[in-house]
């Protein structure tokens, strides 16, 4: 009886590693993850390996990928933030990402499934947009085997934060503000979809970039609509010109101790970063999602900066 593929993913105690880790096990493989949250809960048991990834040990890191059939990469850092214990940010995330491509090639890893973003661009001013840019050029140049997948925003699962950290804030306050007038289109995947498409992406051989969108197009202002009436909560939702969505978004992040938003996430939706008008992957219908997580979705804030502390 020949073995089950070996899967290396980077971060299945997170939130997308997570969904391509259940994916991969549901198809028979054996995977082991990365990460450097080993505190963090484990719904796998022993179902997978864990490998701490730590980037000053590349023999380490070379070892824990040799023999993988694929490696998914979803190793990214949200935005930059240097305080305290929690220092971090885009040119780190470089490097580090940089890494985990040389130890691919030195394990003999067979195809690497990378999660970029969608409209990824090297003239973005926003880093986040740059790096990933930057590295798409570079996986490509390195001579791995390689499907660049680039997500427009990601939903679905108690773990996601910025769908669910809208709900939230719907439930709880009495007005919702919505960047500029709201009229910026958003085409988000759900995680499941992504977890699908990435696992695809590990069993073909040539090189791909493709858009992981899913199959609702909507502006922003929809979107809360939406999730307002799913959720069964009226409120007044506004236009709000960036600086106030920026200082209401800081004092929210105060008392809620997180970053609840960046001036370049701000932006970046208002530019429709979120949105491509490409072919849909995905199939979960957004309505249909929201309709049957109604009576949970947004019942608790998803604290993103705890879980790096
Ligand atoms: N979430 C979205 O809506 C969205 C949209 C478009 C593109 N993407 C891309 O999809 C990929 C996965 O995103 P995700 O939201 O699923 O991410 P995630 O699970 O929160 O994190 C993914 C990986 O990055 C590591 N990581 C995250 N923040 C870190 C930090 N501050 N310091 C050190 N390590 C950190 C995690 O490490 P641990 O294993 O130690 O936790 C994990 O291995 C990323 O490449 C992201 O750019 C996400």
């Amino acid at each position: 009886m020949t073995a089950a593929p070996l899967h290396v993913v980077t971060g299945a105690f997170g939130y997308s590693g997570r969904y391509i880790a259940a994916e991969l096990l549901a198809r028979g493989a054996r995977v082991r993850t990365l990460t450097n949250s080993l505190h963090r809960d484990n719904p796998f048991g022993d179902k997978i390996e864990v490998h701490p990834i730590d980037f000053n040990d590349r023999d380490a890191l070379v070892e824990s990928m040799r023999g993988a059939y694929a490696f998914h990469n979803t190793y990214w850092v949200r935005y930059n933030h240097k305080k305290g214990s929690t220092d971090f940010g885009y040119d780190e995330a470089v490097k580090n990402n940089r890494i985990l491509f040389e130890c691919a090639v030195d394990a003999g890893v067979r195809r690497f499934v990378h999660l970029s973003v969608a409209n990824a661009s090297e003239d973005s001013t926003w880093g986040y947009f740059r790096g990933k840019a930057l590295l798409e050029k570079e996986l490509e140049a390195s001579g791995l085997s390689y499907s660049i997948v680039r997500p427009t925003v990601i939903y679905g699962g108690p773990e996601n934060v910025l769908i669910n950290n809208i709900a939230w804030m719907l439930r709880h306050l009495p007005v919702f503000g919505v960047f500029g007038k709201g009229d910026a289109r958003l085409t988000p995947i759900h995680v499941e979809d992504l977890a699908r498409i990435c696992a695809d992406a590990a069993d073909r051989d040539s090189n791909e970039v493709i858009n992981a969108v899913g199959p609702d197009t909507f502006t922003y202002r929809e979107m809360v609509e939406q999730m307002a009436r799913a959720m069964g909560v009226r409120r007044l939702i506004v236009p709000t010109p960036d600086w106030l969505a920026l200082a209401a978004g800081k004092v929210l992040s105060f008392f809620l101790k997180d970053i609840v938003i960046t001036g370049h996430e701000i932006s970046g939706l208002r530019n429709e970063s979120m949105y491509t008008g490409t072919e849909p992957l995905g199939t979960t219908s957004f309505s249909e999602w929201l309709e049957s997580e109604k009576d949970t979705l947004g019942r608790r804030f998803v604290n993103d900066l705890s879980r790096r502390r």
